[in-house]
């Protein structure tokens, strides 16, 4: 059988410019991965990240103040952008979340003695002084090197202020916005390309009807441009939760395309929203919960992309999942608005399956954004005090990197199980991609909480002579790293692998990410 796909693959390599064949051989399925001329490109903006007014996401996480004893520049500390410019983070969003319907970006510009502050209603009920304002989120994603990704106020703001906000931040000419931006300190304008059209309007960003929001949508994005007709804005709806479908379906069918650019969808891996379970101490019946979430991404991601692919065949408004992650019970101590959790290797597997899936739906999810960057949710970094650790979910960002605007290698498979308790998923999933320089990069998870599986790769077309591979993995999957012990878990240069006959035998440990690169 093995032998046979592998004539097949061969056959198929004659008009396809490569191809791979993927076998799993524990349960003797045979996977086939052909790569070809019409696959898309995986979007580098699919490794964004996201940054509220939440908890220590930007207050005593990225941003110190430049009084701080932490190294800092301009008060946004320097060990952060290093990490976070060694994951070539491509795109940030900010100031939220069910924040940015409340926030009105005025309050953050000018003076800091002079600025408002406001009650975050949504956070812990905490003052926001509002000095970390529209200049400061810009300045850092020019530090940083990543786009960034505003979310204007529709559920409390005006039309009128998110005009505004995009003719301050994005017009290089005279007017009364681009004027006081520069009585501010800022001559050029910073381009603002991403635009998030509320957040949440089914629910924080107003709790308006799919109906309603698409109207409210249209009027929006009428005053939202960018201000030189280049076509440069991309306006981004708010969109679903999950598979509501009727919410894709609503806004697609009312909002003329010329008018979007971007649907979103928000998802999170959530056991129960009333008993989340603890992000460290948990069971293997909660593990099998939170990787039954977060897999669904695969159904979600292909019908909502069907429902696009209804009212826009060709496939030109992009699918922007930008808020995505595990989401447990707080840290016991920690203000419960603040969501700060730990990241164990159970966070790696879902962060490493997740982008798999991305990758594989390439030609419609063409941006993300994991929720959320610095302390919050499924951080990347966490910090104390002076301290900064990366997270096993860093980990799969920096192995998984290799794929940014690499040409998706499509594929066929069929994995084995992972069985607990009657219950099953997929154990394995996998993502392949060619990038300009010629190298293969494919990337494997398995789900399994105890057994191996091995994946065997037939390479013979693709010209590949020799191979590396790098590995995440633990001894349990509670595993994580801590400011005591801060590189526990870190990626590490893996030899389980062997080649036959020009095919690639990888075995994968359980709960563990690998990489391998071929050249
Ligand atoms: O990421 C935390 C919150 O989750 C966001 O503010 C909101 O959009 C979502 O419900």
């Amino acid at each position: 059988m093995l032998k046979f796909k592998s004539l097949i693959s061969r056959f198929l390599a004659i008009f396809f410019v490569s191809t791979l064949s993927v076998y799993s051989q524990t349960e003797g399925t045979v996977i086939t991965i052909k790569s070809d001329d019409n696959a898309p490109v995986i979007n580098k903006h699919i490794y964004g990240h996201f940054a509220e007014h939440l908890g220590r996401c930007i207050y005593d996480g990225f941003f110190v103040g430049d009084n701080s004893e932490i190294p800092n520049t301009n008060g946004v500390r320097n060990d952060i952008v290093e990490a976070l410019k060694k994951l070539q983070i491509p795109n940030l969003r900010w100031p939220g979340g069910c924040f940015a319907d409340t926030y009105h970006w005025k309050d953050g510009i000018g003076p800091l003695d002079q600025r408002p502050t406001i009650v975050n209603t949504w956070w812990g009920g905490v003052t926001e002084d509002n000095s970390f304002g529209t200049h400061d989120f810009l300045n850092m994603c020019e530090l940083l090197g990543a786009e960034p990704y505003l979310s204007g106020n529709i559920g409390s703001g005006t039309v009128q202020e998110f005009a505004d906000w995009v003719q301050y931040t994005n017009f290089a000419g005279k007017s009364p916005m681009s004027d006081l931006r520069k009585e501010n300190g800022r001559e050029e304008p910073w381009k603002v390309k991403y635009w998030g059209m509320g957040n949440e309007a089914w629910g924080c960003g107003g709790n308006m009807t799919a109906e309603y929001y698409a109207n409210e949508y249209r009027k929006y994005a009428t005053f939202v441009t960018d201000w030189e007709n280049t076509g440069s804005v991309v306006r981004i709806a708010s969109g679903a939760s999950s598979d509501d479908y009727h919410w894709t379906e609503t806004l697609m069918k009312n909002v003329p395309a010329k008018m979007l650019e971007g649907v979103a969808l928000h998802h999170y891996s959530v056991i129960d929203w009333n008993n989340k379970g603890a992000s460290v101490e948990f069971t293997e019946d909660q593990y099998f919960g939170t990787m039954s979430e977060a897999l669904k991404m695969e159904e979600l991601v292909t019908k909502h992309s069907a429902i696009m692919d209804k009212y826009d065949p060709e496939k030109k408004i992009d699918l922007v999942v930008d808020e995505w992650g595990g989401w447990y019970d707080v840290e016991k101590g920690s203000n419960p608005g603040f969501l700060y959790q730990q990241n164990t290797m159970r966070d790696a597997v879902l962060a490493g399956s997740t982008l798999n899936i991305f990758h594989n739906h390439a030609d419609r999810v063409r941006m993300a954004n994991l929720a959320q960057c610095v302390n919050v949710l499924q951080a990347v970094i966490l910090t104390k005090e002076a301290k900064m650790i990366l997270t096993p979910t860093y980990h799969v960002m920096e192995m998984y990197k290799v794929h940014q605007d690499a040409k998706l290698i499509p594929i066929n498979f069929v994995s084995p199980l992972y069985i607990y308790n009657n219950k099953s998923l997929p154990a394995l999933n996998v993502s392949a991609s060619k990038d300009s320089k010629g190298l293969v990069h494919v990337s494997m998870v398995n789900v399994d909480s105890k057994k191996a599986n091995k994946i065997e790769i037939d390479m013979n077309e693709l010209g590949v002579k020799s191979i590396t591979a790098k590995v995440l993995t633990s001894k349990t999957l509670q595993d994580h790293n801590s400011f005591d012990n801060p590189t526990k878990i870190q990626p590490a240069d893996y030899k389980g692998f062997e080649v036959k006959k020009g095919k690639l035998v990888v075995t994968i440990p359980p709960f563990s990410v690998v990489v391998v690169e071929g050249k």
